[in-house]
């Protein structure tokens, strides 16, 4: 089952980044990274037509509360979302407390390590303080960038299932988990 998640007075630190909740002052920092073609798409989005939509974006992140941003050298880079996982594909995690977390991170600082570290700061929250029993993630059967980070990160192969993006196209959705240790 989806366990609960407030996120909005969590802030945690890793070697080079800052997780922390989204704020009004990130709007100009959003809209950088999320205007650049080829990078929402590969998470099931569309690039951000203008500043308008990440205001938008912007203000869903503050009110529900559920996405860390990625701070970096004082600018947000990223953002590492724990999202609601369908329990529907999954009646045999019913009994269990989980989310689905999703992330992206701007095109100009890929390849240095940063969403894994991102993801490991996550992982230990979720196990830790919000006590979770598992974390799922998906990444798109071609998206071998985030295929890595997921291997990387220590997460297991579980399903692929269909996965609708925000432009009506259809993806096969690579689905892997991670238990929390000692489960
Ligand atoms: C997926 C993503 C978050 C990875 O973040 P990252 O911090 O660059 O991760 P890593 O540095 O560990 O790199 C992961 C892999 O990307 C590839 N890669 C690195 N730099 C790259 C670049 N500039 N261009 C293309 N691929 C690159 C490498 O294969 C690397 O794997 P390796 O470490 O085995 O060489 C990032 O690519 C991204 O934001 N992509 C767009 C959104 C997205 O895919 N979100 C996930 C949806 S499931």
């Amino acid at each position: 089952m989806n366990a609960p998640i407030d996120v909005s007075a969590v802030t945690l630190r890793t070697e080079r980044l800052t997780l922390r909740p989204w704020r009004e002052t990130d709007l100009q920092d959003l809209y950088e990274y999320a205007r650049v073609d080829g990078v929402g798409q590969m998470a099931g989005w569309t690039p951000h037509r203008d500043i308008g939509e990440s205001r938008e974006i912007l203000d869903m992140f503050i009110r529900e509360k559920k996405t860390f941003a990625l701070e970096y050298e004082g600018k947000a880079v990223g953002s590492l979302g724990i999202e609601m996982y369908n329990e529907k594909l999954y009646p045999e995690l019913d009994a269990l407390r989980g989310r689905e977390i999703g992330y992206v991170l701007s095109k100009d600082y890929w390849g240095r390590g940063l969403m894994p570290e991102a993801v490991r700061a996550a992982i230990g929250y979720l196990f830790d303080d919000v006590k979770l029993d598992f974390i799922l993630v998906g990444h798109f059967d071609w998206n071998r960038q985030s295929a890595r980070v997921i291997e990387k990160c220590g997460f297991r192969y579980i399903r692929t299932v269909p996965f609708e993006t925000t432009f009506g196209k259809t993806e096969n959705s690579v689905d892997s988990i991670l238990y929390c240790p000692g489960r």
